[in-house]
This record gives structure tokens, C-alpha cells and sequence, in this order.
């Protein structure tokens, strides 16, 4: 998330300055461009060298500084910035930058920045209660900047109390977190763009197939995976039709939604939308046979064995697969227990997918039932895409963003 992200870190006079030094360290190996900026009571603490060796660029230490890289403009950085962080932000600093001043490079980048501002406060805690100091940091996120709060221990001074500037992995995490939230929100956005007013047809949950007028035969499926994806298609704008076999989930609002028993009666409705539909997501657990001769009334316990003959369902995936016309992406489901990339890849081939889902229902927290999956992603081009754990509704988007890859 921090590749080529230029982020400008101005450094002021406390004893936590030591930990910036680790800051600015995991910054640049995660793949940031990191510039430091010094203010002169922070020199007192940790020298210009120091963070010249870390940061691996010149550290500017003063306005005047002729530094070359910067073609000496006074608000280079400023523009250069994707976020600048103040760590540590003294009180003096904070009550600088809530009445704008500008008589130091620091100040001054900052008042001349459009990018996100972090300040991360350390001091004595007398100094950080002091309601001047906070109404300072009142005002400076009135104003929209972050606040990283100090955390309480042990202090410099002696004293114990809040004030102390959090660990340099916990101020990594925060700004790592902020350009992934970012990332995701523009993913999102295009993710909108991209499927607002498309046909996609979802199927979830598992089908029923009959034995008598009290029993079927049933699989584990909950719905939760297609009712995510269908929910997400919804709110980036697409039309959804959702065929759903029996589940005890609410359907989402704004989709269309058909709700079937049988595999016969999921065909029926898929192939009736599927000529007008841009994107098929076969979610659903069909079952694959069906029994022969449907008791009309209760079967009774009467004999020692009871032999069903099962008849073969229609594959709805692979006819649709026959019937695609060019443009049409279609997204399948493999649920296995062995063999996961094998089968799969089988099942993408065999049925004219553009992509498959592969799940190993082995797995803890994946598969049926749970909230999480642990899925790949399989492409018509052989590709192999290995997501991590993650949430059912988070794994829908990304779902949606690779597809949309493919129209
Ligand atoms: N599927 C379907 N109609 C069927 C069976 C499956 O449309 N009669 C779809 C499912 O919705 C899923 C995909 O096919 O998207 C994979 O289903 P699965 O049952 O795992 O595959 P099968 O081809 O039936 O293979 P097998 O049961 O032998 O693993």
C-alpha cells in the first residue's frame, strides 16, 4: 500500500524522537519515499545524520537550506506530500500550526500542503491536559487533520500519565491503514462506474430436491457467499436477479428476487433471465440428482431398507456455458474436499467458465456456513489468484472486481 508513497515526516523536540528513527526505517522498507524534516529543537535530540542514513534522502533542517534536490523552492515538499506526520508533535508545534504560523520549514510545509496531515502528540501530561493544548488539537482536527492520541506509561520527566508518543509499529500500522482504506474506497468507486446499470444474475444457497411431502435431500449451503455478491452488485448500481434455493437469510433490498426449491425449478428461472443478462455468478449448491418417484404422501417405516433411485439433474452451468454469446462472463463455484486446483480447473474447462471460484470446504472458517471463506480465483487464462481469509461480504467486491476485469 506505501510503494512510491512520498510521505514527509517533520520530526520536533521531544525525547520520542528516537522512535521516528524506527518510524521513517519501516516506512522506506515498506516502499515510501520518505523526507524528513528536523526543527531545530528536535536536533537536540537525534542528529541530521541520523535520519539522512534512514531516510536515505538529504533532511532539511532549515528554510535557508540550499537543498538541491528540492530546487530550493520552500514548498517543494509541500507538493511532493502524499501525507506529512508530525512525530513527535510537541505543544509548542501544535499551538504553532492552530494559529498558522509559518517561521520554519515544518510550519510551513504544512501550511502549504493539500495533503493529509497526521499528528502524533507527545509530551509531559500536565502539558497534553492543559486545555490550551487541547483546544490546539480541537482545532487542528476541526480543521481535518489526524490525530494519532499519545498513550499513557511512563515519561520521560519522570511523571507517569498520558502523553507518551505510541510505538513506531503502531504509527506504521495507522498510516498503512489510511492509504488501504483510501485504495479500497477508489476501488470501490470504480468498482461503481463499472457495473452501475449491468444485468448480473446471482444464484445462491442450496437447492431441495424432494423425497416425500416431509423430506429432501438438501445440502449445507447457507447462501451467505451469493447473497454477499448479490449485494454488493446492488449497491454499485447493477440490476441483480437473485435465484435462491431455500435460506434463512433477508434477501438484499433492490434485487429481484426468485426463490426456488428444486434444481429443475432453478434452471427454469435462470435460463428465462439468462438471454438479457451481462454476468452470471453461480454461487448455489445444486444438487445433482434428484429422486426418481416423489412419494405423494409420507414415506412410513415400515421395511428395514429403503432404496431411493436417483435420476441425474440438468448441469445449469454447463448449459449455460453452451448458450453464451460473446460478451456474456460466466462465473462458476467449485466446492471440493480434494484435489481443490484440479478439479476446479476441470469444472472451468468443462463448463465454459470465464471464471471459477475454487473453495476447499475442509478448511476451517470456509465454506459452508460461516462467515469467512478461503477462496481462489481461476481464470479462463490459467491464471491462479490465492485471496487470503477474509470476510464473505468484503471477498464479494473483490469478486465483482476481478469479473469486471473480464467484461
Ligand atoms: N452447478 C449447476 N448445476 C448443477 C450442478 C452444479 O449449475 N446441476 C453449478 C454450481 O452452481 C457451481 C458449479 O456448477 O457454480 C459447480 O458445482 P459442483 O456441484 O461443485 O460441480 P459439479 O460439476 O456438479 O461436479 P461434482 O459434483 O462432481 O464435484
Amino acid at each position: 500500500m506505501l510503494q512510491d508513497k512520498n510521505i514527509i515526516i517533520g520530526v520536533t523536540g521531544g525525547i520520542a524522537a528516537y522512535k521516528t528513527v524506527e518510524l521513517v526505517s519501516r516506512l522506506r522498507k515498506s516502499g515510501a519515499n520518505v523526507h524528513v524534516i528536523m526543527t531545530q529543537g528536535a536536533q537536540n535530540f537525534v542528529t541530521e545524520l541520523t535520519f539522512r542514513e534512514i531516510s536515505g534522502h538529504p533532511v532539511v533542517t532549515s528554510m535557508w537550506d540550499r537543498v538541491q534536490e528540492f530546487k530550493v523552492e520552500h514548498i517543494a515538499l509541500a507538493q511532493l506530500a502524499d501525507m506529512v506526520v508530525i512525530a513527535p508533535a510537541t505543544a509548542n508545534i501544535l499551538a504553532k500550526m492552530a494559529i498558522g504560523m509559518a517561521d520554519d520549514m515544518l510550519t510551513t510545509t504544512v501550511l502549504a500542503t493539500k495533503a493529509p496531515v497526521l499528528v502524533v502528540p507527545a509530551m509531559n501530561s500536565n502539558m497534553y491536559t492543559n486545555p490550551a493544548t487541547q483546544q490546539n488539537i480541537g482545532i487542528l482536527k476541526d480543521r481535518g487533520m489526524l490525530v494519532l492520541e499519545p498513550a499513557s506509561g511512563h515519561l520521560a520527566c519522570g511523571t507517569a500519565g498520558i502523553g507518551r508518543m505510541p510505538e513506531a509499529a503502531e504509527i506504521f500500522d495507522y498510516i498503512a491503514n489510511y492509504f488501504a482504506e483510501g485504495r479500497e474506497q477508489q476501488d470501490r468507486e470504480e468498482l461503481l462506474a463499472k457495473l452501475k446499470g449491468k444485468k448480473v444474475l446471482v444464484t445462491a444457497a442450496g437447492t431441495r430436491e424432494p423425497i416425500d411431502p416431509v423430506r429432501y435431500i438438501g445440502n449445507r449451503s447457507s447462501g451467505k457467499m451469493g447473497y454477499a455478491i448479490a449485494e454488493a452488485a446492488v449497491k454499485c448500481g447493477a440490476k441483480v436477479v437473485l435465484i435462491s434455493g431455500p435460506s434463512s437469510l433477508q434477501p438484499p433490498a433492490g434485487a429481484e428476487f426468485i426463490p426456488v426449491e428444486s434444481a429443475r425449478e432453478m434452471r427454469q428461472h435462470v435460463l428465462e433471465h439468462f438471454p438479457n443478462t451481462d454476468v452470471v455468478i453461480k454461487a448455489a449448491a445444486v444438487a445433482d440428482y434428484r429422486v426418481r418417484d416423489v412419494a405423494e404422501n409420507k414415506i412410513k417405516k415400515d421395511d428395514e431398507e429403503l432404496v431411493l433411485v436417483l435420476d441425474k439433474n440438468p448441469d445449469i452451468l454447463k448449459e449455460l456455458g453452451q448458450l453464451k454469446k460473446p460478451g456474456q462472463i460466466l462465473v462458476g463455484f467449485a466446492a471440493e474436499t480434494q484435489n481443490l486446483l484440479q478439479y476446479a480447473k476441470g469444472k472451468l474447462e468443462k463448463k465454459n467458465l470465464d471464471m471459477i471460484v475454487a473453495n476447499d470446504v475442509t478448511k476451517p472458517q470456509a465454506g459452508f456456513n460461516t462467515d469467512t471463506n478461503l477462496i481462489k480465483l481461476l481464470g479462463r487464462d490459467g491464471s491462479v489468484e490465492e485471496l487470503p481469509l477474509m470476510s464473505k461480504k468484503e471477498l464479494a467486491y473483490i469478486i465483482w472486481q476481478r469479473v469486471m476485469k473480464l467484461l
